[in-house]
C-alpha cells in the first residue's frame, strides 16, 4: 500500500520522534539532544541520538538513522507502509484508500505472485503423496524425514514432465504474462515457456509470515544442478531471507543457528532445534547478517540494556565452509553480533552429524560453540609458519591487531588472556603489542578516511564532500541563513549528487518557508543513502560563537562549495557557460561581506 506525500507527512507530524522512540529505548536529555543506547547494535555507552528539532535519529556507533517510520520500519522489521499504519494507528488517525494506481497495480502483482507459488506448492506437496510422487517419497524417506516434518516444511515433488505445472496453473486461469514473472517457468524460442522445475523433491521457501515466496528443487539422484533455486522476483529477495526464518523467529531457544542448506535446517529442526536457519541460493549476505540482528534481539528490556541471542555458525566442515563461516563472521561483527561457530568434525554438515551422533551429542557441540575470534585466528595460524620464532611473532602481532578492533573492554580482556594461555605467551607482551597496533591504527583514524566498508561512492563520508553536507546540516539546524545562502548557492551547485538531492529537497522546502529534514527520508527509498543524510544533517556545525566567526565560516563554506560545484564530473564541456556563471558567481562571493544578524 502506497500513500500521498501529505499523508505521510501528516502521520510523521502526529508522531514525535521523541514521544515513539521513548516507548522502545531509554532516552535521557543531554543539551537540545536526547540519548540512549542504541536498539541497532550492542553498546554500553549511548551513542543513539534523538534530535527533536529536526525529527531525525541518527547513531554515531553503527550510523544508522533516519526519521520516525524508518525507525518503525528497522526496529519492528516492517515494510515502510505497514510501519506509516503502526505511526497512523498510534496517533488515532485513519489512512485513505491509496490511490497512486502504478503502486496498487505492483501491489495487485505481488499478490498475485504469492498466489501463484502458493497454488504450486500445493500441488508439489499432493504429488508427492500420490502413486507418481513415490520416487520423491522414497527419497525424502531414506534421508530420514518424517511424515510430519515433511508436512511442516511443506516438502513436494516434481514429475519428469516438463509442462505438467504450466498446464495445472493454465487451468485455473493464469494468463502467460503473470506466470512469466513467477520464476517457477524456464522461457525459450523453440518451446515457449516450461516448467523450471522437473524431476525434482521440492522445498517450498516461506518467507517470516509463512507465505511461500520461492521453491529449491533438489536432484534425487546424481545430476547438476544438485539444488536449482527460483530466481529472484518481485516477492523474492534473496538477501531478506532465510529458509526456516518462519520457525525460527518463534523459538525458545536461547541461541539462532545459522548453517548452509535446506537438509541441514530440516534435519535440525526435526531433532529439536527449531532455531535453525539458512541463507539460500546464495552465500550470507550483510542483509542476512541484519536480518539475524534484529532476531536475535529479545524484546526484553526490564533492565534496559538490550538482550541478544547467541548467534552461532555451523556451516560445512570443508574448506569452502571454514572460508564462508569467517566472511559470516565478520558481516555478523558489522552488524554488531559476536557469534560463535560450531564444530561438527569428523562429520561435514550437522544433518550428517546428527543422523550419525544424535540430538544429545549436537546439544554438546552447541554449549561448546567457539568464540567467533579464537575461531578467526586459530584458522589464521594456517598462514604463519608457527614453528620459526619470527612466523609466530608475526602471528601474535596479526592477532593484536585484530584484538584491537574490540570495543568491549571485558571481552578484549577475555580474549586476550585465553589467547596468552593457547600460545604461551604473557598477557603483558600482548598487551604491550595491542598497544602499538592501537596507536598505529589511532594514528590513520586522525586522517579523514572513508569507512571502509561503505565504499559506495555514494558517501558524504569523504573530505571533498564535508562542506556541501556541513552547510545542509546547518540549513537544517537554522532555517533563518537560507535568506543569506540563497543568494549565492543553489541545489544546482552541490558536486556530490546524493548533497545535490538533499539540497534540493531542502531548498523546496525552505522556499515554502518551513523547514523538516525528517521529511526528506520519505523521498529517499535507498536504505545506504537513507544513512549517509542522517549522518550529514546530524554533524556539528561546529563552535561558532561570536557573529563574526559565523559569518566567516559560512562564507567560507559557500566558497567551497561554489568552487567543488566547478569540477562537477558530470558537466560537459557544453556547459561552458554554466562555468563563466559560476566563476563570476565566486568572484563576487568572495568580495561581498556576509551578513547575519
Ligand atoms: N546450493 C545451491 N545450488 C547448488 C548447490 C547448493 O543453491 N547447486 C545451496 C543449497 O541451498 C544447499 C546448500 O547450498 O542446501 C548447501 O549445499 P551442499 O553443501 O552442496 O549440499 P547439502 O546441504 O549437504 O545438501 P544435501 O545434504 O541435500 O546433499
Ligand atoms: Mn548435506
Amino acid at each position: 500500500m502506497y500513500y500521498p506525500d501529505e499523508v505521510i507527512e501528516e502521520v510523521r507530524l502526529r508522531n514525535d520522534i521523541v514521544d515513539v522512540i521513548s516507548s522502545y529505548v531509554r532516552l535521557s536529555k543531554k543539551g537540545s539532544n536526547y540519548f540512549g543506547l542504541c536498539p541497532f547494535h550492542s553498546e554500553k555507552t549511548g551513542s543513539f541520538s534523538v534530535t527533536p528539532s529536526k525529527q531525525m535519529f541518527y547513531c554515531f556507533g553503527c550510523h544508522e538513522g533516519g526519521n520516525v517510520i524508518s525507525f518503525i520500519q528497522k526496529y519492528e522489521n516492517m515494510t515502510f507502509g505497514e510501519a506509516v499504519r503502526l505511526l497512523a494507528d498510534r496517533a488515532g488517525m485513519s489512512l485513505p484508500e491509496s490511490d497512486d494506481r502504478a503502486a496498487r497495480e505492483k501491489e495487485n502483482r505481488r499478490a498475485r505472485l504469492l498466489e501463484i507459488n502458493k497454488e504450486a506448492a500445493k500441488y508439489y506437496y499432493s504429488l508427492l503423496r500420490r502413486p507418481e510422487g513415490r520416487h520423491g517419497m522414497d527419497y525424502f524417506l531414506q534421508r530420514k524425514l518424517t511424515e510430519e516434518t515433511m508436512q511442516r516444511f511443506g516438502l513436494g515433488f516434481a514429475r519428469p514432465s516438463r509442462n505438467e505445472l504450466l498446464n495445472y496453473l493454465k487451468s485455473k486461469g493464469y494468463p502467460d504474462e503473470i506466470l512469466s514473472q513467477s520464476g517457477l517457468f524456464n522461457f525459450s524460442e523453440k518451446e515457449g515457456m516450461t516448467d523450471k522445475f522437473w524431476n525434482r523433491v521440492m522445498f517450498p521457501i516461506m518467507d517470516a509470515a509463512n507465505r511461500v515466496i520461492a521453491f529449491g528443487g533438489r536432484v534425487t539422484g546424481t545430476g547438476e544442478p544438485k539444488y536449482l533455486n527460483s530466481p529472484e522476483t518481485l516477492i523474492f529477495e534473496k538477501s531478506r531471507n532465510l529458509y526456516g526464518l518462519n520457525f525460527a523467529k518463534s523459538s525458545k531457544a536461547k541461541n539462532i543457528i545459522i548453517c548452509e542448506g535446506y537438509m541441514d535446517v530440516i534435519a535440525m529442526h526435526q531433532a529439536g532445534f527449531d532455531q535453525a536457519v539458512a541463507a539460500l541460493g546464495t552465500a550470507f549476505t550483510s542483509g542476512h547478517a541484519n536480518l539475524i540482528a534484529r532476531y536475535a534481539r529479545e524484546r526484553v528490556r526490564q533492565d534496559e540494556i538490550a538482550r541478544y541471542k547467541d548467534v552461532l555458525i555451523c556451516f560445512d566442515s570443508d574448506g569452502p565452509g571454514v572460508d564462508a563461516a569467517l566472511r559470516a563472521l565478520s558481516m555478523l561483527r558489522e552488524a554488531g553480533l559476536a557469534a560463535k561457530v560450531i564444530n561438527m568434525q569428523p562429520h561435514k554438515d550437522p544433518d550428517e552429524f546428527i543422523k550419525a551422533l544424535g540430538a544429545e551429542e549436537f546439544q554438546k557441540r552447541i554449549d561448546d560453540a567457539e568464540n567467533g575470534f579464537m575461531f578467526t585466528i586459530r584458522m589464521l595460524e594456517a598462514e604463519y609458519d608457527m614453528k620459526d620464532p619470527t612466523g609466530k611473532s608475526r602471528f601474535i602481532t596479526d592477532v593484536c591487531s585484530r584484538l584491537v578492533r574490540i570495543e568491549d573492554p571485558v571481552e578484549r580482556e577475555n580474549l586476550t588472556g585465553l589467547i596468552a594461555y593457547r600460545y604461551d605467551v604473557s598477557v603483558n607482551s600482548i598487551n604491550e603489542v595491542t598497544k602499538k597496533q592501537a596507536l598505529a591504527v589511532e594514528n590513520v583514524r586522525t586522517v579523514p578516511v572513508p569507512i571502509p566498508t561503505r565504499n559506495t561512492g555514494k558517501g558524504i563520508n569523504d573530505a571533498a564532500k564535508t562542506p556541501q553536507s556541513k552547510l545542509l546540516s546547518w540549513l537544517a539546524e537554522e532555517p533563518d541563513i537560507y535568506a543569506v545562502v540563497k543568494r549565492y548557492i543553489s541545489a544546482d551547485d552541490f558536486a556530490d549528487p546524493l548533497c545535490r538531492k538533499v539540497a534540493q529537497i531542502l531548498f523546496a522546502q525552505l522556499e515554502e518557508g518551513r523547514c523538516d529534514p525528517a521529511g526528506i527520508f520519505s523521498q529517499i527509498d535507498d536504505e545506504e543513502e537513507a544513512k549517509f543524510v542522517a549522518e550529514a544533517l546530524h554533524q556539528s556545525v561546529g563552535n561558532l560563537e561570536t557573529v563574526q566567526i559565523r559569518e566567516t565560516a559560512l562564507k567560507d563554506l559557500m566558497l567551497n562549495i561554489k568552487r567543488l560545484s566547478l569540477t562537477r564530473s558530470d558537466r560537459s564541456d557544453n556547459d561552458f557557460d554554466t562555468i563563466i556563471k559560476i566563476r563570476k558567481e565566486i568572484e563576487q562571493l568572495e568580495r561581498d561581506r556576509i551578513v547575519l544578524q
